[in-house]
């Protein structure tokens, strides 16, 4: 079949007319799969005419040729639901997502190729790519729309003009895409200033960019004489980092530049329609002369909140697309019910640094070996040696990637951050011999710029008193399953990293939000699902829990606090969100 969407110096057309894309982001691999058909739904009833996915290439292929495409991860279910619902789709497949998600998408397992070299022509990075390419496209090519299926058009790379100029990797990536059989057609977006380095002859240009509509399609006409005007990335809200504020952007605000969008003509995708979460470990980071981490939630200030939810943007959103487009006849879905549970116990516990053979296998080496080298991708790595000198140390890392807590004979001493450049600690050792432990979580591998080629865990070397130290056991631990973990109760004060389990008993699953207020940081899971992080630091206090992570009855629960629990060892489920302060 010849593609239904075409591309005139005119416009799109759909099927021989005239088309408008009404688009909005909404990435599978950031809602509940149980939640997918719900969020779709309320994309039809906000009068968009096509969903826009990413396609995070690091949790399909966790290690290099394990490809996985099953459970939440499964995009043809995915496009098939969008297809129920009688929405296009537009195809982001990468590789390099940027997102906010971890490395940008990008397999940390790239990064254990020393000298390698993301996003160019490098071999060793289009080897990766051919075979995920390989992998992925062939699976999802009966959901092209030129076989019957949702998907429109697909987008090369992601902001290429933004990273580099590259015109032969651009044309290698366009050029494979169309050796594995995609033939609906293809687009690239960019910021409009980064245009011209991001843009392949004879695919459409698009622009990305959250304010200044007429200027910006202006500049993406002066770049592209002919053909439809799309703002592919219009930034509706933003995302939040740890330490930061919730950042919020002025419904009315927005709607009235969509207005002028839309008025003009445009195509438009929102970025995001919904956000989601960064469950587990998977919040990407920036890193412009500053390591800063993105938070769990995913929010986005989007027209569906966290939980799914329509807000005030939805509504003003669908009154503009009203005087555009038809927009279903259909009332706003009311918020979905909430749980708010007041009190619930954690009274068992178990030490991270006591069970650490039950987490993870150590292996020993002269100095730190990297995450990557230890072929893990998220988590953290615990590093133990043996102090040499006793009285004053001077504790020297050369990089820290992202955040070590110091331990000497279990005890804590110190923490030293990335994100506050910090390289060293001094503390005092109790005797020749005494241990040192050295636990470094990877709070998210960078996701845009040159610093995407980001190793986790100690980078570099160690050193003692100016002395490098050497003989170390290196232990992964990516805390996928807390299965081997013994808990025992306990009501004395813990110290140092230590899991606390609770039951949370619920008559029938709803949404709620687990409060993390008065714990300081850590990770959260219900029934093995991992909620992501939390941190006292905020702007988050709470983490989204998805009502089919529940079940009726007895729920586990756990915390892995990283410092310092609370006294009375509780946590609480709101039905509300806390996302934390706004600048407004
Ligand atoms: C850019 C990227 C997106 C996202 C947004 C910010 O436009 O293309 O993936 O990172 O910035 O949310």
């Amino acid at each position: 079949m010849s593609s239904p969407l075409r591309i005139h110096s005119e416009g799109f057309e759909l099927n021989g007319e005239p088309h408008r894309i009404i688009s909005g982001s909404l990435h599978y691999f950031r809602v509940h799969p149980r939640q997918w058909a719900d969020r779709l739904n309320k994309a039809r009833l906000m009068g968009l005419n096509t969903v826009d996915t990413y396609v995070p290439w690091n949790l399909h292929e966790p290690r290099p040729g394990e490809f996985r495409m099953d459970a939440e991860l499964d995009l043809p279910r995915f496009l098939d639901l969008a297809a129920e619902q009688g929405l296009h789709v537009l195809l982001r497949p990468g590789p390099s997502i940027c997102a906010e998600w971890e490395g940008s998408g990008l397999p940390s397992w790239l990064l254990a190729e020393p000298g390698i070299n993301l996003r160019t022509q490098d071999p060793l990075y289009l080897d990766a790519v051919e075979a995920y390419f390989g992998f992925l496209l062939p699976r999802l090519l009966p959901h092209l729309a030129t076989r019957g299926g949702p998907v429109i058009a697909v987008q090369v790379e992601n902001e290429y003009g933004a990273y580099a100029r590259d015109g032969a990797h651009l044309a290698h990536l366009t050029a494979l895409l169309g050796r594995h059989g995609v033939d609906v057609p293809l687009f690239t977006c960019d910021q409009p200033a980064d245009l011209e380095r991001g843009s392949v002859n004879g695919v459409l240009s698009t622009a990305n960019f959250g304010s200044r509509p007429t200027e910006n399609l202006a500049a993406l006409r002066a770049h592209q004489a002919a053909g439809p005007l799309m703002c592919t990335e219009f930034w509706i809200g933003w995302f939040d980092r740890w330490g930061g504020r919730h950042v919020v952007r002025n419904s009315a605000e927005v709607a009235a530049t969509l207005d002028e969008m839309l008025a003009a003509g445009a195509s438009v995708n929102f970025y995001m329609f919904h956000g989601g979460t960064n469950f587990g470990f998977t919040n990407g980071a920036n890193d412009k002369h500053t390591y800063r981490p993105t938070v769990t939630s995913y929010d986005y200030d989007a027209p569906l909140d966290e939980a799914g939810d329509p807000t005030e943007k939805f509504t003003a959103f669908r009154q503009v697309i009203a005087k555009y487009a038809p927009v279903p006849d259909e009332p706003v879905p009311a918020p979905a019910r909430k749980l708010s549970v007041p009190d619930v116990p954690l009274p068992r516990s178990a030490s991270l640094l006591g069970h650490r053979d039950a987490l993870g296998e150590a292996v020993t080496s002269a100095e730190p070996l990297t995450m990557e080298q230890l072929g893990q991708d998220f988590g953290f790595v615990l590093y133990e040696a043996t102090l040499p000198v006793a009285g004053a140390v001077l504790l020297e890392a050369e990089g820290v990637h992202d955040r070590a807590q110091v331990f000497v004979d279990e005890q804590p001493v110190g923490v030293l951050e990335r994100e506050s450049h910090e390289h060293a600690v001094a503390f005092a050792s109790p005797r020749v011999g005494a241990s040192l432990s050295v636990l470094v979580e990877n709070q998210g591998r960078v996701n845009y710029g040159p610093a995407i080629h980001d190793r986790k865990g100690l980078v570099g070397t160690v050193r003692v008193n100016g002395e490098v130290l050497t003989g170390w056991s290196n232990r992964s631990l990516p805390l996928r399953s807390l299965d081997g973990l013994p808990f025992a109760d306990t009501s004395a004060p813990t110290v140092g990293p230590t899991f606390h389990r609770g039951v949370l008993t619920v008559e029938e699953p709803a949404d709620t939000f687990l409060s993390t207020r008065g714990w300081t940081k850590g990770i959260a899971w219900i029934n093995g699902f991992n909620l992501g992080r939390y941190w006292s630091r905020g702007p988050q206090h709470t983490l989204y829990v998805p009502a089919p992570v529940l079940r009726p009855g007895e729920n586990d629960i756990v915390l892995l606090e990283l410092h310092a629990a609370p006294h009375r060892r509780a946590v609480h489920l709101r039905d509300t969100a806390d996302l934390g302060p706004t600048d407004d």
